[in-house]
């Protein structure tokens, strides 16, 4: 649906914002400037609105205002223009929410080290605008979230002052699908829930992002959004498990689960892969169908195919360090006093995000079991593995043979695996790298 189509609200307020959102005049502060916030602080200053990004962290503040993007998905260039056409600003204080049409809340919520879900961000964000909120204000929660926050959270908060939602100001929550790296979809181009807590708010919100983004999606209610959210992403967490225990069936039962998935994904319906791997990582994954479960158990139930896949999934590292031990104990080689190079420590392909990477669980369990850990990693220059600083180790020939075994854990595109399938001794291939080979070398083991 897009502005034209979105029946505008009625309050005097509400409609002079509806009015600034078509003419583009709105001003629109997004609170926490990283991989959600700032891809879509810039997108609405491509469109022509004023934005203004409001961060803790000085070091991305700077980057904004000098135009250098610390974002792989937001180009200096684009800062640069926006910059020079004043459309686009970043500060520390929170003083300039009260002069913002729209404010867009996109900070943080990871889980605390009791795996419940860590607030603080979120209820920081909303003591700051609840203390500046005024009359014709739209309020936008981005964050992944439990279902209820919304509602439950911010909006008293934001009507402890006298105010009224759907009549004084408008609430929504909005989840951000993003997937950083990924060329294809971008924020323009991925489909936006919109959920607000009155009609009316959905109605405005709508009229905002589709400004912006290419298509809209309302839905009845905050929390109906909010849940949106982590159905996908429960639904990505429940597969990948399903996955790694098939793989790990396979394996018994002496089956290629690799030729299974890619023979099953050529059933034109009722089929889509997923494939194992070292475990799951990254700041949505892992988290948010945690935030799920707990809701669940407050009241009194249980998330039962979240658990079990969380158990699945966090069994992985383990895993894989018993199938290093294996090879290694079928070469006649103890894995206690081996030398073990770990190739590729972020959680995914191509990007620098070390968030929960199943690899810091890998390099732990090796460690534990007494192998003799290091790295190679092109995005990962440097980092702490196993409480000691380490660099990652260039790929060379003596790196690779130097290693009793390597361990593929992310296969990022840069790397030269004609190289390493040549010099390596042993390797244990858990992302399929050398699935295409028509003979796999007998050095080669797959997850
Ligand atoms: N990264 C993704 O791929 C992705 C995709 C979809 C949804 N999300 C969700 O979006 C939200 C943000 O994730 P992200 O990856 O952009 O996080 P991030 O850590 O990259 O960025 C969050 C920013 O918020 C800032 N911040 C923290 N508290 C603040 C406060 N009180 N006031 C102002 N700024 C504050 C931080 O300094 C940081 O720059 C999370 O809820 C996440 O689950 C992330």
């Amino acid at each position: 649906m897009g502005p034209r189509a979105a029946r505008l609200p009625a309050s005097t307020a509400l409609a002079r914002l509806a009015k600034r959102i078509t003419r583009r005049t709105a001003r629109i502060g997004v609170i926490g400037l990283g991989y959600v916030g700032l891809p879509l602080a810039v997108e609405f200053a491509k469109e022509g609105f004023s934005v203004t990004g409001i961060d803790l962290d000085l070091a991305r503040i700077a980057g904004v205002n000098r135009a250098r993007s610390y974002i792989p998905d937001v180009a200096s260039e684009d800062l640069r223009r926006l910059r020079r056409a004043n459309r686009l600003r970043a500060t520390t204080s929170f003083e300039t929410l009260g002069r913002q049409d729209a404010v867009i809340i996109c900070v943080p919520t990871p889980l605390r080290k009791t795996r419940e879900p860590d607030m603080s961000y979120i209820l920081s964000a909303t003591k700051e605008i609840a203390r500046r909120v005024r009359r014709g204000q739209l309020i936008v929660l981005e964050s992944t979230t439990y279902p209820g926050t919304t509602e439950e959270v911010v909006l008293p908060a934001l009507e402890a002052g006298g105010l009224k939602v759907g009549k004084d100001f408008s609430l929504v929550f909005s989840p951000e699908r993003i997937d950083p790296g990924n060329p294809n979809y971008t924020t323009r181009t991925i489909p936006k829930v919109i959920g607000g807590v009155t009609p009316q708010c959905t109605r405005l919100a709508t009229a905002l992002y589709g400004s912006v983004i290419q298509q809209t999606i309302p839905v009845a209610s905050s929390k109906v959004a909010e849940m949106v959210k982590l159905l996908e992403n429960t639904f990505r967490a429940v597969n990948i498990g399903l996955v790694n225990e098939v793989a790990r069936i396979c394996h018994r039962l002496g089956i290629d689960v690799w030729e299974v998935i890619d023979a099953a994904r050529t059933k034109p319906f009722g089929f889509m892969p997923f494939y194992p791997g070292p475990g799951i990582g990254g700041h949505c994954i892992p988290s948010d169908p945690m935030y799920l479960a707990w809701k669940v158990r407050v009241h009194g139930s249980e998330a039962r195919f979240i658990e079990l896949a969380t158990q699945i999934n966090s069994g992985m590292p383990e895993y894989v360090v018993e199938r290093v031990a294996r090879a290694l104990s079928d070469r006649r080689k103890a894995l206690n006093g081996s030398r073990v190079l770990l190739l590729g420590l972020a959680y995914k392909k191509d990007v620098n995000d070390l968030r929960d990477s199943p690899a810091f669980d890998v390099a732990r369990v090796l460690s534990e079991r007494g192998a003799r850990v290091s790295y190679h990693d092109p995005c990962v220059p440097s980092v702490i593995l196993n409480g000691a600083r380490q660099t990652s180790h260039p790929l060379t020939a003596a790196t690779l043979r130097h290693a009793e075994c390597v361990v593929i854990l992310t296969n990022h595109s840069q790397v030269d695996y004609d190289l390493v399938l040549r010099q390596a001794r042993l390797i244990v291939d858990t992302r399929n790298q050398y699935g295409a080979l028509a003979r796999r070398p007998g050095h080669v083991v797959r997850l």
